[in-house]
């Protein structure tokens, strides 16, 4: 029913390209993330569906209603499009309690007392802050005026929801409880969302599907665990967990598969999708926790002397920092070598190949 679509979409501040032509649809019920690097465009994408801000060019619409369209000149303004906003201040109006902070918003859209008491319950409840609700926001901790600037968007029960780094005021372990806590209410409230963040963390946590953003433009929009495994480029293999990047020359390519000379050390067999050809530059992207370290004396493919130069103690793991030829890279293991010299496997699933010109 509230499908998103949003087509061509351009948006110039001066000489800066914002947003730069980028198409999206989230279904009905559906929770998609905008993820990138600061300035990649994320919240000006954001304001563009909300109606505070007006594009250059494109069209969004919601179900049938259309939002904005710059070939006919249509622009809804922000309080017609009955979307549900929360962005990073989350600023809940001090001088009424968290009731008075809910009702405000339905007083608004005349709905009537009896309906408005119901309502606020519902969405109270939602949120697990039934029992604050004659409180002032500046006797509630930073999560739980989180929670309540939620609750007053959920009330009038907007058709579509965007949120913009909403949790990015919490701590570190706040922000996790906050993550979990919203992936269930999405899940129960099934409302269409769009999600900006700059926390891949979060990103992977949360969504049906990111858009991974990059200038201005979509670099990849797929499931959480299709951008994790199956990057599209090495800009999202970097920014998307931590990736480990091997340099080399192509030797041998044959059916998706081909082998890589590592700068200065041994002969890497990695699936490539790209058809690419013997002498090719490329970058080969790992991820640290698909290293293994295996017993000295393992023969195989894939298998290779390297030198500690750095061990990190993280508490569940380790990290070392390990060097193989020209290449260094990081191994994660739970027990650390007591030696410097060490054989690990990059297992051949384990490998995604760039070419070097591609973008980073
Ligand atoms: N009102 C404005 N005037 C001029 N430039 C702007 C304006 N709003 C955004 N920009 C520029 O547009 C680009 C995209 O900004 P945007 O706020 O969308 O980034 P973002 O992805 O949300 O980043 P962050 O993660 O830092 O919030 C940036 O280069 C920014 O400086
Ligand atoms: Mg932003």
């Amino acid at each position: 029913m509230a499908e998103l679509v949003v087509n061509g979409l351009t948006r110039s501040f001066g000489d800066v390209r914002a947003v730069d032509g980028i198409d999206f649809t989230v279904a009905d019920g559906e929770f998609l993330t905008l993820l990138g690097p600061s300035g990649c465009g994320k919240s000006t994408t954001l304001a563009a569906v909300a109606g505070l801000d007006k594009p250059d060019g494109g069209r969004i619409t919601l179900g049938s209603d259309v939002f904005f369209d710059a070939a006919d000149g249509t622009f809804v303004p922000s309080e017609r499009r009955e979307i549900g906003l929360v962005f990073q201040s989350y600023a809940l109006w001090p001088h009424l309690t968290v009731r008075q902070n809910l009702e405000f918003p339905l007083k608004l859209r005349n709905i009537k007392r009896k309906d408005r008491a119901q309502r606020i319950e519902e969405a109270l409840g939602l949120v697990e802050m039934t029992a604050y609700a004659d409180r002032y926001p500046h006797a509630l901790s930073g999560g739980q005026q989180q929670r309540v600037a939620l609750a007053r968007t959920l009330v009038y029960r907007p058709g579509l929801l965007l949120l913009d780094e909403p949790l990015s005021n919490l701590d570190a372990k706040l922000r996790e409880r906050a993550r979990t806590w919203l992936r269930h209410l999405q899940s129960h409230v099934r409302v269409t969302t769009v999600y900006v963040t700059h926390d891949q963390a979060e990103a992977l946590a949360l969504s049906d599907r990111i858009a991974v953003m990059n200038g201005g433009k979509i670099a990849q929009l797929a499931d959480p665990h299709t951008i994790y495994d199956r990057p599209a480029d090495a800009f999202i293999a970097d920014f998307i967990g931590s990736s480990n990047f091997l340099c080399g020359t192509v030797t041998e390519a044959d059916h998706g598969t081909v082998k890589v000379d590592l700068d200065g050390a041994a002969a890497l067999i990695a699936p490539s999708a790209r058809p690419l050809t013997a002498g090719t530059r490329v970058r080969v992207s790992v991820r640290p926790e698909q290293i293994e370290i295996v017993e000295p004396g393992t023969a195989g493919p894939n298998v290779f002397p390297v030198t500690i130069e750095e061990r990190t103690f993280l508490g569940a793991y380790n990290t070392l920092e390990v060097k193989a030829g020209e290449n260094a890279f990081r191994v994660e293991c739970r027990r650390v070598p007591d030696t410097d010299m060490i054989h690990v496997h990059i297992p051949e699933t384990a490998g995604i190949v760039f070419p070097e010109t591609a973008s980073r």
